[in-house]
């Protein structure tokens, strides 16, 4: 049987074709636009992630035996707002995970209601991405919208919706709307009565690996595939990404560099960092995880390289750093304000330390050891909690650089396990697919027999001491430019 995992991410929605050995057949990419109304504002467009799916996954399958698809499900960017009318239109542009505007809501969230309470109803605090937050500014801002509100999804349910008429939702994509109850699996009451919603707004709540229907005959017809093909739940990218590079049962770790950067720990039992800075979501293997999220990662190699440097060229760009661990240059990674663990939409990009002699080459070293830094500070607090991580897989766009690698495994002191397929959240939809459709008995089986570490990037205890000691210095500027970014606004 062939199942297709649909990662609906922030550049583009990207599909994958995997067999019922876990085999991937095929994979294309389909861009759609990003906008950004307003600095610090970030939207797309729910029908254009539906058009480039539909589009996406005729392509993907184009060559296929079709009769034989039996399952799709997803990965989708998290916390993004979709809200929907009475007649099923999409009522505004969706405000995705890296959208800041929401600061006064948040204050509100985190000061008003309180940040115990928060934690209380739903396990985490309020970050302006997050989907709550994002209510209460309709509510605010534009109440005509507001009222117009009869369905409330996030985007890669928006897709499921079209697919299957079935208003549903996962767990570890809905942890991230702090209107959760997280460790009990349920709408949060509460959060509800806050935001001023009514629960049957929401979609129902499944596990990831869950089938929530079947395609429509409408969909059927249209992309000439059996009616009996079986929709899972899906989950967010990062957890999707987790299935997809087996972050897995207990004491997993997963690092991903996309568009956001995350470090993902999974875990079999449910635990809240003291201060919250870390989520505390479920999983898609029906359990728990801990993460911390950079809202630019990936995409600050892609603005230096593109908009600032001028080229495509990222390789080529790279193979002039030679001096890992001495770079005197440093650069903080927050060109859109930043999430874990600042928790600061006022945050910017800063590069600090430049001479004379600085060239090209240290400024690019920079950016990369930025991310790496950024990611460390989350691994911080990780480890504060007593969490002893040795190892870690990679996945995203970012993790096709070795030299990306090695500094994320210099820098963090982790071995860094490099998998077959760094196609994390499309292959964990798939493999969702195929255990909704009992191809593996559950999500661990199915990354135990499908998921392959094919080599290991070991730390080196001397580069390890050398960037022990930049990392120190790094700590240092934020905390010292953090009144200057509440003044340059
Ligand atoms: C996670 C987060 C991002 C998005 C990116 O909390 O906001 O990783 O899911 O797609």
């Amino acid at each position: 049987m062939l199942y297709i995992g649909i990662d609906l991410g922030t550049s583009a929605v990207k599909l994958l074709l995997m067999d019922g050995e876990g085999k991937i057949q095929k994979i294309v990419s389909r861009e759609y636009p990003l906008y950004f109304p307003h600095p610090g504002w970030s939207e797309q467009k729910p029908e254009d992630w539906y058009e480039q799916t539909m589009e996406g996954i005729k392509e993907l399958i184009a060559q296929a035996d079709k009769s034989q698809v039996a399952g799709i499900s997803f990965g989708g960017q998290m916390h993004g707002l979709v809200i929907l009318d009475s007649e099923d239109r999409v009522i505004r542009p969706a405000l995705l995970w890296n959208d800041g505007r929401t600061y006064e809501e948040c204050d509100y969230l985190n000061n008003v209601i309180g940040k115990e309470k928060l934690s209380e109803y739903t396990a985490n605090i309020s970050f302006t991405g997050f989907t709550a937050p994002k209510i209460l500014w309709v509510k605010n801002k534009e109440p005509e919208n507001f009222a117009r509100i009869a369905k409330i999804m996030l985007p890669k349910d928006y897709i499921a919706y079209k697919l299957t008429g079935v208003n549903c939702t996962d767990v570890s994509d809905a942890s991230g709307m702090l209107l959760m109850d997280v460790k009990n699996r349920c709408w949060s009451k509460e959060m509800c009565e806050i935001c001023g919603i009514k629960e049957e707004m929401l979609p129902k709540l499944y596990e990831s690996y869950e089938c929530v229907g079947t395609v429509t005959g409408k969909i059927a017809a249209e992309l000439g595939i059996p009616e009996t093909v079986k929709v899972a739940a899906g989950a967010g990218d990062n957890a999707a990404a987790a299935v997809g590079t087996g972050t897995v049962g207990d004491g997993m770790c997963n690092i991903s560099l996309g568009t956001s950067g995350t470090i993902f720990i999974s875990s079999k039992n449910f635990g809240v960092d003291k201060y919250n800075a870390l989520h505390a979501f479920a999983h898609a293997d029906g359990h728990y995880h801990l993460m911390g999220c950079m809202l630019s990662a990936a995409s600050c190699n892609k603005w230096w390289m593109e908009d600032i440097v001028g080229t495509d060229e990222y390789a080529k760009e790279q193979q002039g750093i030679e001096k890992l661990g001495e770079n005197h240059v440093y650069f903080l990674p927050y060109l859109m304000g930043e999430r874990s663990p600042h928790n600061n939409p006022n945050a910017r990009g800063t590069f600090i330390g430049m001479t004379m002699d600085t060239t090209r080459a240290d400024m690019t070293q920079a950016v990369l050891e930025g991310v790496a830094f950024a990611l460390r500070d989350s691994f911080e607090v990780a480890k504060s909690l007593g969490i002893q991580i040795e190892r870690t897989k990679i996945c995203g766009g970012g993790a096709k650089s070795p030299l990306w690698k090695k500094m994320i495994a210099n820098i963090l002191n982790l071995k860094v396990d490099v998998i077959e397929s760094e196609e994390g959240p499309a292959l964990g939809g798939a493999m969702l697919a195929a255990v909704a459709c009992g191809e593996y008995a559950n999500v661990e089986e199915a990354a135990a027999k499908i998921v392959k570490i094919i080599d290991t990037v070991e730390p080196e205890p001397e580069l390890v001491a050398k960037y022990e000691e930049r990392y120190q210095q790094f700590k240092q500027i934020y905390p010292v430019c953090k009144p200057l970014f509440d003044v340059i606004k």
